[in-house]
């Protein structure tokens, strides 16, 4: 029987940091669906948000970080966080030299939409996430097993104690496998792959937050989706991620006849922050307009961008001509199982970390590269905890999941329906309208209850997007207003008096 100290389901950039970071007389096992490497960290590009610069402060960092999120951030967790930046990234630097520096020696900082400083720390020009998860993962110990290709679909739990003590996975060809422990980590990321343009990997469509809902965790603020401005945008689809740290550079948004199109928008122009920028390239398009990244300012491309200036070659964009075509995408979400800055969620010896978990450090939109500061920080201190942490003797458990028997609905719809559907009703911009019929067209995939046994590896991750979907839908139809990344025609403005702070969470337990 497998039975670790601490199980992490993931391997992005918080997993990594807390098994680098966890006692090394600790069993951990890293459990993945695909790859080691196949994860939205590894292609981050921008960097890491940090108060560094010599004219720059963590206050100020904390106020662009309030106004990105609309005020709907946790205040305490944002102090703590955005404080212990400078000294997470001095740690870091003092392992490796894997950030880039000038000729002194000194750190090179980006600039990003809706921060007020030049403060992205960044690594091989726009290669920062691939740097610093092969650097966590040069510094994994022995006592870390991966587990690549092993699809976690299910938390084995006791009712009584309402304690987790491990979860079901899958292979591709259909061999179950329960894996037991004492701590079990959600790391699984978010859900950009619910929608048919996103920047995110393959892999990160929602399951980890499916299977905390089903075992009945609090989910929080899934209406706040982020679309990211500047996605690769050939023949329909989207290619994969132009950073805004190429506007930061100096491109500008433009149309086809070279018109800027962010003047007049936001005092921040082409650095307005995400959701500003995408409605405004939305709107263009829906009126049958291109919209193009003219990059002619920025000396030296390819050294600043090797990856993007790759991407683009790979896709047929020559870079002498100036210009990249562009669409918004969906690239983060702000809400997710709800935790404290350790990770914990509300059901025993179950974590989660990173983009799975809604700490309320991000609010309803999230400032540029502040996620992989989350991810450092939040696996960092969950490591902390669980050393310190009395190891727990196992209380007597079942073998078989303690969820009741559950019959799911045989015919489920394509994915590239759910995504489109994604795409056109609970996108960039929404209304009652839309969101009433996605919800309507959703409700015929979702038993009453759901036995995920039987089903192949390709369909329980269906149902986990069905489920994400409905998270989704139903909190965006609830908050009748538009703050962030939520933005509702039929409620075009922010309403304090009725929704400052409030966050719309959803529990199994309390029906679909
Ligand atoms: C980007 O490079 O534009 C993405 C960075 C981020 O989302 O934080």
């Amino acid at each position: 029987m497998i039975n670790d100290d601490v199980l992490i389901i993931g391997s992005g950039i918080a997993a990594l940091q807390l098994a680098v970071q966890l006692n090394k007389d600790m069993n951990v096992r890293i459990l993945t669906k695909e790859q080691i490497r196949t994860a939205n960290s590894y292609l981050a590009q921008g960097g890491i948000a940090a108060a560094v610069g010599a004219n720059d402060h963590p206050a100020k960092h904390i106020v662009d970080t309030l106004e990105a999120g609309r005020f709907h951030n946790d205040h305490e967790v944002v102090q703590q966080v955005i404080n212990a930046a400078p000294g997470l990234i001095r740690d870091m630097s003092q392992h490796g030299d894997f950030f880039d520096k000038n000729q002194h020696g000194e750190l090179l900082l980006g600039m990003e939409g809706a921060h007020s400083e030049h403060r992205i720390v960044h690594g091989g020009g726009d290669a920062t996430g691939k740097n610093v998860i092969e650097y966590l993962l040069d510094s994994l110990k022995a006592n870390v097993t991966i587990a690549e290709n092993n699809f976690a679909y299910e938390l084995m739990l006791n009712p009584e104690k309402n304690r987790v003590h491990g979860v079901k996975a899958k292979t591709a060809d259909g061999i179950i496998q329960h894996y037991y422990a004492t701590h079990v980590i959600i790391a699984t990321g978010g859900c950009g792959q619910l929608y048919s343009y996103t920047s995110n990997a393959e892999t990160v469509s929602g399951d980890g937050i499916a299977m905390a809902y089903l075992a009945d965790a609090e989910i929080v603020d899934m209406e706040f989706i982020q679309f990211h401005p500047t996605l690769l945008y050939i023949d329909g689809e989207t290619k994969g991620l132009i950073s805004e740290a190429v506007r930061g550079e100096g491109a500008i948004l433009v149309t086809d006849d070279g018109i800027p199109i962010m003047e007049g928008v936001h005092p921040l122009k082409d650095l307005a922050p995400r959701h500003i920028v995408s409605q405004k390239i939305y709107e263009f398009l829906r009126n049958g307009e291109d919209i193009f990244l003219d990059i002619r300012k920025i000396n030296d491309f390819t050294k600043r961008f090797p990856s993007i200036a790759s991407l683009c070659e790979a896709n047929g964009i020559r870079l002498a001509a100036g210009r990249i075509p562009v669409t918004p995408g969906s690239h983060f979400l702000m809400g997710g199982i709800k935790t404290d800055l350790i990770g914990r969620t509300t059901i025993d010896g179950l974590f989660a970390i990173g983009e799975a978990s809604c700490t309320g450090l991000h609010g309803a939109n999230r400032l540029a590269s502040n996620s992989l500061l989350e991810g450092l920080y939040q696996g960092g201190e969950l490591a902390k905890w669980l050393n310190n942490a009395q190891k727990e003797p196992h209380v007597p458990f079942r073998t078989d999941s303690s969820l009741p028997a559950k019959k799911a609905k045989v015919i489920l719809p394509e994915i590239q329906q759910i995504k489109d559907l994604m795409m056109e009703r609970v996108g960039i911009v929404r209304n009652e309208v839309n969101l009433k019929k996605q919800k309507a067209w959703l409700d015929q995939f979702m038993a009453d209850e759901i036995k995920l046994d039987p089903y192949s590896f390709p369909d329980i991750e269906k149902v986990f997007m069905l489920i994400t979907a409905k998270l989704i839908t139903k909190a965006a139809l609830e908050r009748t207003e538009s703050r962030g990344g939520h933005y509702r025609n039929d409620y075009p403005l922010e309403n304090d008096d009725k929704w400052l702070r409030k966050s719309i969470i959803h529990q199994y337990d309390q029906g679909m």
